[in-house]
């Protein structure tokens, strides 16, 4: 016997429930469920007009009231609970029915599901879902993995319910097998970590350097938000720092307590990226500034540290250098998208999932949190050339950050002698200086680890491997 609902949901809080409203409210039948029955009541009695839902009280319920193939959204914590849940609910399911876990899985927990439920026939599809409570009710951009099959089951729902991109594109494509969804959510988040750092630097050299007040700083962020910065977290960033609080006047900035927290995508970003030897030195600063930031302890001890005098900038003199952080502001997220992308294609790389980076870009455009009109350029420059080797290969990138980079070293030349501290910026101009260089310092690496660990060396001018006989008459080996 199989049901009406073209899909179902179980695990109602805020985000199942929304994205349950979302299906119904595209036409669609959908099953609810959640352990607690009394949630799954409540949502139908308050949005039951919405759509048409069929309320069930236990799993089996469940799992009768979906059409074959049954097509079933956990929406539960990640990590245990939705081990729970899968252990609950596929002893139920039969060959061909696909379990979505639209949490926010790791990917290596992902690909061990898929591999489980595949030996049982059934698909699972680990699903990022980017755009919060907001974007999951009114259009999330979504990130799914799992099988090319299961996918042309899913991907027709999930076209309808998530965001548009401004040329109308619904921005969810199969991203890859397995993990890839999740893996590319994980990214995602990274390089909102990256955005929202450098975005935060920009505030703090323009309330530091150039001496403006919030206020003033909300009207440029509001002005940059008409340019090429355009971005949803340049539009909140103007709207946080323009609110005044209402129990103090103050400005907002000022009375919120100035430590920063993580739910921990960022961190797997990292971690991740260190595993595959990708340099994503701008989300890994990120990452640390909020730890930094976060240990009150040690910034109290250090307080009476010695630095520059307070010594704001003119009038005029300040208006230029906003100009300045706008640039340097920019060429930082260049660097910050290209060391996203890079991960994403050498995690495709390593996990053989054929992730086309152009297709990620675009999917990003509408409903996450890092949407961008910036985002459809790197869509385009992907299009033109999907070999690309890295963004900053793009020769329209790579214009805008040349025009860009005497500002954007002018601004951390002042951030440096007026005590500023601006980790995203100095990372991602570092980065931007390395990939350019003729020579690094690597040489000099291998010289030091061939002479205390035997480690070997390539030379410039022959093949095979050699050592140096350091402690003897420096004569050289070849090793191989
Ligand atoms: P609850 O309302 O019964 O607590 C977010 O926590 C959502 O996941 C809630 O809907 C919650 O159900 C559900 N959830 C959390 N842990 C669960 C588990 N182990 N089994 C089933 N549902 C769970």
């Amino acid at each position: 016997m199989s049901g009406t609902a073209q899909i179902g949901v179980t695990g109602l809080a805020v985000m199942g429930r929304n994205l349950a409203r979302n299906f119904a409210r595209n036409g669609f039948t959908v099953a609810v469920h959640n352990r607690t029955a009394a949630k799954t009541r409540a949502l139908v009695e308050e949005f039951g007009e919405e759509g048409s839902f069929v309320a069930a009280e236990s799993p089996e319920d469940f799992v009768a009231a979906l059409e074959r193939p049954r097509r079933l959204v956990i929406m539960v914590k990640a990590g245990e609970a939705t081990d729970a849940v899968i252990r609950e609910f596929a002893p139920l399911l039969e060959k061909g029915d696909v379990i979505i876990d639209g949490g926010n899985a790791h990917f290596e927990d992902t690909r061990r599901r898929e591999r489980e439920l595949r030996e049982r026939g059934i698909h699972f599809v680990g699903v990022g879902i980017s755009g919060g409570e907001e974007g999951a009710l009114h259009g999330p951009s979504i990130m799914p993995g799992g099988s090319a099959e299961s996918y042309e089951s899913l991907g027709p729902l999930l076209e309808r319910i998530a965001a548009k991109a401004p040329d109308g594109t619904p921005c969810v494509t199969h991203v890859g097998p397995d993990g890839a969804g999740h893996f590319v959510k994980m990214v995602h988040n990274g390089i909102e970590y990256a955005d929202m750092q450098l975005i935060a630097e920009a505030y703090h050299l323009l309330r530091t350097v150039a001496g403006y007040s919030p206020e003033k700083i909300a009207e440029t962020f509001r002005d940059w938000n008409t340019g090429r910065l355009d971005s949803y977290l340049i539009e909140i960033t103007a709207e946080v720092l323009a609110h005044v609080d209402a129990a103090t006047g103050k400005p907002f900035v000022d009375v919120v307590e100035d430590e920063a927290e993580q739910k921990g995508t960022g961190r797997w970003t990292v971690q991740i990226a260190l595993d595959l030897g990708v340099p994503v030195s701008g989300i890994a600063e990120a990452v640390f500034a909020r730890s930094l930031s976060g240990h009150a302890e040690l910034r109290e001890a250090a307080r009476s540290l010695a630095g520059p005098a307070a010594n704001p900038l003119g009038e005029k003199e300040a208006a230029a250098f906003a100009a300045q952080v706008e640039q340097a502001l920019y060429a930082s997220k260049i660097v910050s998208y290209t060391q996203g992308f890079h991960q994403v294609q050498a995690g495709s790389q390593n996990y053989d999932w054929d992730v086309d980076p152009g297709a990620v870009a675009a999917i990003w455009r509408a409903g996450c949190i890092i949407r961008a009109a910036f985002l459809d350029r790197i869509r385009a420059a992907y299009d033109a050339q999907p070999e690309l080797p890295s963004l900053l290969s793009d020769k329209r990138f790579g214009d805008e950050i040349g025009a860009a980079q005497d500002d954007w070293r002018a601004v951390i030349v002042a951030a440096a002698r007026q005590g500023v501290p601006v980790p995203g910026f100095s990372a991602a101009l570092a980065y931007y200086d390395a990939l350019r260089a003729e020579r690094l310092p690597a040489a000099l690496t291998q010289g030091q680890r061939d002479f205390f660990g035997a480690h070997t060396y390539r030379r410039t001018d022959r093949e095979g491997s050699f050592h140096t006989l350091w402690g003897g008459d420096r004569s050289e080996v070849s090793t191989g």
